[in-house]
């Protein structure tokens, strides 16, 4: 399978950095939405974006005006997926109207147009199976920005062929993107399965016993190896994208979520972090504010079931052959900028006091926190 030429639907957030990209390697994109101003406004985003790329010596002018001018802006479906032989789709993450927009494009796109999905929470198989094309579909979840963030989560299907999967490996890397295969569809994939839960046990942490966020997130940091705190990361993903998640993984596996009643709270009073000045954090003004935190404020804080969750859900992944530690650590590490390998900080934690900790937990709170036997095989 080659690929030359890239449909990208939707120009939002998620879709210009996309075609941007992909133009960039040099594809011949078709950036498709449903009205012009919308595609206007992504168009200017991506020259935003190349022109500042420009100015850090990153592009000449001339490249950049040639990867413009690779990106052709869109709304008639037929005429965007015209000679396409991968469609990205990132349209709004709702299962109702992502059928409809499959169904629109399988009745206009060539049968072997491969199809491709950037959800971040929806799984891959639910969404192959509204097609009629399962084997010609996967997922490949890229972060934001897709500009700048070298991650992207390839995820089979239950029907998806391994040539499927390896053409969209090929893709990601002529992008110079770092592709990590999530080998089975699970809820969450790999980086939110581990950085969701991790947010709802921080909010237990501070509930059960009694650390203020900013000692919490200080340890997060200062201890664990995380660009900022948990809330912070939080905060600056958005209670709304957290509270999606956290109810699309719940609803479809109790294990890997302990869903702390704030996340709800939060939501509901349109405390949405950063981008609505409250949160976790209060925040003024809009421009990304940093929280103050410290080494002296880690010293009183003992992240030990912070680590505990987070490593309990990456056994999980290796235990039921969803991924392998390197691959983990790289996921984590390009996804959310982790510095320190989490099995490396579990190590210094020691596994067999990890163990006991999820078993008092286990004890205490139900099975959510029984270990892993991968955890039980490392003590
Ligand atoms: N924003 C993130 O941080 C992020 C990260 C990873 C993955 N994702 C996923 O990417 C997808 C898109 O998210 P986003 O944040 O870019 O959303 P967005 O709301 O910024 O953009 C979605 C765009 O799709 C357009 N659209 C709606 N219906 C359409 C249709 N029928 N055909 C073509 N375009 C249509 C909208 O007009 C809008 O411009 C979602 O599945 C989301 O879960 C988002």
């Amino acid at each position: 399978m080659t690929i030359k030429n890239v449909t990208v639907l939707g120009s939002g957030i998620m879709g210009h950095g996309i075609a941007q990209v992909s133009a960039t390697a040099g594809y011949n994109v078709v950036l498709r939405d449903i009205e012009q101003k919308f595609l206007d406004k992504a168009m200017e985003r991506v020259k935003w974006s190349l022109d500042k790329l420009v100015s850090k010596q990153k592009l000449s002018q001339e490249e950049a005006d040639q990867v413009y001018s690779r990106i052709t802006p869109k709304i008639d479906l037929a005429e965007s997926v015209k000679n396409c032989d991968l469609v990205i789709e990132a349209v709004p993450e709702i299962m109702e109207l992502k059928k409809k927009v499959y169904s629109e494009l399988e009745s206009v796109a060539d049968k072997n147009t491969l199809f491709a999905t950037n959800t971040s929470t929806l799984p891959i198989t639910e969404v192959a199976k509204t097609t009629n094309r399962p084997e010609k579909f996967i997922g490949v979840h890229f972060f934001n920005p897709p500009q700048i963030m070298k991650l992207v989560e390839v995820i089979p299907g239950e029907k998806t062929p391994s040539e499927v999967t390896q053409t969209m490996v090929d893709f990601v890397k002529s992008i110079k993107k770092e592709p990590v295969i999530c080998k089975k569809d699970v809820p969450g994939f790999i980086v939110n399965r581990i950085f969701i839960p991790l947010v709802h046990e921080a909010a237990w942490v501070m509930q059960r016993e009694g650390a203020t966020m900013q000692q919490i997130d200080s340890a997060v940091k200062f201890k664990l190896g995380f660009p900022m705190g948990i809330f912070e990361l939080a905060d600056f993903t958005g209670l709304d994208v957290i509270h999606k998640a956290t109810h699309e993984m719940h609803s479809r596996d109790k294990k890997v979520i302990n869903p702390h009643p704030k996340i709800e709270e939060l939501y509901n009073d349109k405390k949405l972090g950063q981008k609505t000045g409250s949160g976790f954090y209060e925040y003024s003004g809009d421009k990304y504010q940093r929280i103050e935190l410290s080494e002296h404020l880690a010293g009183s804080c003992n992240p030990i079931h912070l680590v505990a969750n987070m490593i309990n859900n990456a056994a999980w992944l290796v235990t039921n052959k969803v991924s392998d530690i390197p691959e983990i650590e790289k996921a984590l590490r390009l996804g959310m900028g982790i510095k320190k390998p989490i099995f490396e900080t579990a190590k210094e934690f020691g596994f067999e006091n990890i163990v006991t900790s999820l078993l008092s937990l286990a004890k205490e709170h139900g099975q959510f926190y029984e270990p892993d036997p991968l955890l039980e095989s490392m003590k």
